[in-house]
């Protein structure tokens, strides 16, 4: 939080604050609940396709941002917060309008002089401090009820080994177990479920982005991930696992992320004592510092090739003997700056890896996806943060395929 109120012009207080118990929820409890999610996931999958793609026997142009964001949003959102705040329009738009007001807020502040940024910042971070307010009630209802069954689950289960949770719960039944008894309030519940939505959404829709901005341009690929798909469904279905199986589409998920970064720096941090570094002089007390993730993917010394896009980069480098699980995309290596990094690295990294090969299968077995006559592959712009921002207008063609 301290680095986002600094670079963010001040003003920027809603994420980032103590997240102990939501870290321990999302890293240990949504990523243990996974494997038997898989074909629930696999169904909202079809439901929110159908809906969002509706027929297209012929080709059909679609945008490719507004697309995939209304896809992730039906398919996350119940499967974090529950069904009720994945069906209500007003919280799933209300989320959408957050990150926008946020594009408008990082843009707006970008050009007024540090001076007047004390006073402006009320105006730019009104639009997002009145749909956190809007979003915190719409949660309140929900993360209620959670807090009561929590402690009709007490009563009864009074000893904390009783399995007070299991792999079908959700976020609010989660937390509600691992927050101390003086923390455990509706107010927390419904902040981490905005931080959980928020921190979920955008990076998972962009990156999904770069992935279909890459797979577009390749039929070859999207034919051989669908090869490997077939190879492992279990009656016509995924697995019930991590999904590990899907090596080669793990690889290509990795290398459209390594030549796709989401952000040119990674784990912000503003240093709050003076640290010694191993390498380079002490960091005094208020410095920014962060770490350069655009010359971390572009190394030639690291990669030898760094601007070819190999699909099966990952899948090779897996082949060495005593490799077999490393190189994975939710691999935390110090090569791969997409999660962040050390105790704050992203802990819903494997529900994200999880989401996005749910939805690659469900969009290569069932559609065919092409570039629409001269058009090129998407491209990305710049925010003033440092950030990597899609083109919100780029579109693509799809079209359902005949057999499966
Ligand atoms: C492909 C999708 C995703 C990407 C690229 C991504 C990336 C990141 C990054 C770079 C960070 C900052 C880490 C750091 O400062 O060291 C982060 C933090 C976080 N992410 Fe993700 N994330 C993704 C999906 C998700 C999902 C699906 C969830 C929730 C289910 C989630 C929840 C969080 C939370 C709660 C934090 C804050 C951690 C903290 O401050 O301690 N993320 N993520």
């Amino acid at each position: 939080m301290e680095y986002f109120a600094h670079c963010f012009f001040d003003g920027w207080h809603f994420l980032g604050r103590e997240i102990g118990a939501l870290h321990s929820s999302l890293h240990v409890d949504l990523t243990r609940s996974l494997p038997v999610r898989v074909r629930e996931r696999q169904r909202v999958a079809r439901k929110a396709f159908d809906c969002v793609i509706g027929p297209c026997s012929e080709w059909k142009s679609i945008r490719l941002y507004g697309t995939i964001q209304k896809l992730v949003a039906m398919t996350n959102t119940p499967a974090l917060v529950g069904p009720e705040l994945g069906a209500d329009t007003r919280w799933v738009n209300g989320l959408d309008m957050f990150v926008y007001s946020l594009v408008f807020a990082i843009f707006a502040l970008s050009p007024v002089p540090r001076l007047l940024r004390p006073v402006v910042k009320y105006v730019a971070w009104g639009p997002n401090w009145f749909l956190y307010w809007r979003l915190k009630r719409l949660a309140y209802p929900v993360v209620e009820k959670d807090l009561r069954e929590h402690s009709e689950r007490e009563k009864t289960q009074p000893k904390p080994s009783d399995k007070s949770t299991t792999e079908t719960s959700l976020l609010g039944t989660w937390l509600a177990a691992r927050y101390r008894p003086e923390d455990r309030t509706a107010d927390r519940l419904a902040h981490d479920f905005i931080v959980t939505m928020f921190e979920s959404m955008t990076t998972t829709i962009c990156t999904l982005y770069f992935i279909l901005s890459e797979l577009v341009i390749r039929p070859q690929l999207a034919d051989e991930l669908r090869a490997e798909i077939k190879a492992n469904l279990v009656d016509g279905q995924l697995p019930m696992s991590h999904l590990g199986e899907l090596r080669k589409m793990d690889s290509f998920v990795r290398e459209a992320t390594r030549t796709n970064i989401f952000s040119y720096l990674t784990v912000f941090r503003r240093v709050l004592k003076p640290v010694k570094l191993s390498v380079g002089p002490e960091v005094p007390a208020g410095a920014v510092i962060c770490v350069d993730a655009y010359n971390m993917v572009k190394s030639q010394a690291k990669w030898g090739n760094p601007e070819t896009f190999d699909p099966e980069r990952f899948l090779k480098l897996r082949q060495q003997p005593g490799h077999e699980n490393l190189h994975q995309f939710t691999s935390l290596d110090s090569d791969m700056p997409g999660w962040g990094g050390g105790p704050q690295a992203c802990p819903g990294r494997f529900f994200a890896s999880n989401s996005i090969k749910v939805f690659l299968t469900h969009l290569l077995l069932n559609y065919d996806i092409k570039l629409p006559q001269g058009a090129v592959k998407p491209s990305v712009g710049s925010m003033p943060n440092g950030s990597v921002m899609p083109d919100y207008l780029a579109r693509i063609m799809i079209r359902q395929r005949e057999e499966s």
